[in-house]
């Protein structure tokens, strides 16, 4: 399995991208996320804009900072603003089961901007998330991303083994060689199987040495918006 869980519907992924755009108010800062859902949104946030919402947007990678400029979103930067309201963004996997402490959790980072999207989304006041059905899952399984910086991506490789997970350096598609991120570091794609208790991951792969970010998104997120046929549901933390 990749990192970047690609199977839904494009009609889904607009509807959820969509409905985010509406809870945008005039004067907000608003984290624009990353990939091909929160693309819906920063382009209806482009439409509201022509017709006179005034926002500052927060990209969190090249690609939404491109289409942002594209579709004329004023940008701004974390250091640069109060807070930022509302950041919208979408994942790889989201935890859907009530019953379950991982209830919201999220593996992100298939489109390696997991690192930015952490801090945006640490630094918004709601953070919404936005999905497809395919996204959903009783429990994480995708490989989780990982940020390295490049002199310890051997030495994280190793400690992502003794803590039972399979490491895969992100190979580019286009370009001889591995993905480097916006940051200009490396991603290792970490396979650990059915994640009981993303948490506990989470603080294992955070302390360990050369690691920028981890792509596990637990009590982050106020709300999932997943586009269905016909409609919306709204999954709230
Ligand atoms: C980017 O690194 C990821 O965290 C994306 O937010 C995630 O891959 C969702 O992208 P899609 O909306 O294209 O599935």
């Amino acid at each position: 399995m990749s990192a970047k869980t690609s199977g839904g519907s494009d009609a889904h992924k607009r509807r959820a991208g969509g409905r985010a755009a509406e809870d945008v108010e005039d004067g907000m800062v608003v984290g624009l996320g990353t990939g091909s859902t929160t693309a819906y949104a920063i382009e209806a946030l482009g439409r509201a804009i022509e017709d006179g919402l005034e926002i500052r947007g927060i990209p969190t990678s090249f690609q939404s900072r491109q289409l942002a400029i594209e579709v004329g979103i004023p940008l701004t930067e974390l250091d640069a603003v109060e807070g930022v309201d509302l950041a919208i963004d979408g994942a790889d996997q989201v935890v859907d089961s009530p019953d379950s402490p991982a209830h919201g959790a999220l593996i992100k980072g298939g489109g390696a901007a997991h690192t930015r999207e952490k801090v945006v989304a640490a630094s918004a006041e709601r953070f919404v998330v936005v999905a497809d059905p395919s996204k959903l899952v009783a429990t994480l399984e995708a490989p989780v991303p990982v940020e390295v910086i490049p002199a310890a991506h051997t030495l994280v490789a190793e400690r992502v083994r003794e803590l039972g997970g399979e490491p895969t350096l992100r190979s580019a598609s286009q370009k001889d060689g591995p993905v480097v991120t916006d940051n200009g570091n490396l991603v290792l794609d970490c396979a650990f199987g059915t994640i009981e208790d993303p948490r506990a991951l989470g603080q294992e792969l955070g302390a360990i040495p050369g690691v920028l970010e981890h792509g596990m998104f637990v009590g982050m997120a106020d709300s999932t918006y997943v586009g269905v046929d016909g409609g919306l549901e709204v999954r709230t933390y």
